[in-house]
């Protein structure tokens, strides 16, 4: 990181790959099952919280993989993986780093932003107070998708501010 100073504003920090493969391709739900799928991102993704949080600033799309699992959210719940999440979320707030809230989940049809409200909740109650928030767009047109509602959800679990980054420094700015 020390190559790019601080000529970045931002960096999220993204877990898609377990063993080179990622949860988008239906492969990695048919070599696995649903559960066993599941349970191998969120590991992974703990690992490289715990190994690479120097590197980011926000970690992004904690429960990306629901987006492509066989029944997308409908058997999902953080309490089944939180075993995980857990120490993932206090990997964050003991470094100092930001948990995105990205509402890409929306577009996806969802109903929910990544990651879900009761991670959100919890990552508060675990007293975390960074929240970024993204659209994953891709496209123009799906910038900023749903920002009102990830703002009245927010409030929702508590947290009064969210954060910006400017030369990789937060900046909390109020919802
Ligand atoms: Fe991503």
């Amino acid at each position: 990181m020390a190559r790019y100073g601080t000529s970045f504003d931002f960096i999220i920090g993204s877990s898609h790959f377990v063993k080179s493969m990622d949860p988008y391709e239906p492969h990695f739900w048919n070599k696995r099952g649903e559960v066993p799928g599941f349970e191998a991102f969120f590991k992974a993704s703990l690992k490289r919280a715990q190994h690479l949080y120097d590197c980011f600033d926000s970690f992004g799309h904690l429960d990306y993989a629901v987006r492509y699992a066989p029944h997308q959210n409908v058997y999902y719940s953080y309490e089944q993986y939180s075993r995980w999440i857990d120490p993932l979320l206090r990997t964050l707030i003991d470094h100092g780093k930001a948990l995105e809230c990205n509402t890409g989940g929306f577009k996806y049809g969802l109903g929910q932003p990544n990651p879900r409200k009761e991670i959100l909740l919890r990552y508060r109650e675990m007293g975390g107070e960074m929240i970024t928030i993204g659209s994953d767009a891709h496209v123009p047109d799906y910038l900023g998708f749903e920002f009102e509602r990830c703002r009245a959800l927010l409030k929702e679990c508590g947290f009064k501010y969210y954060t910006v980054f400017h030369h990789r420094a937060p900046e909390m700015v109020a919802l």
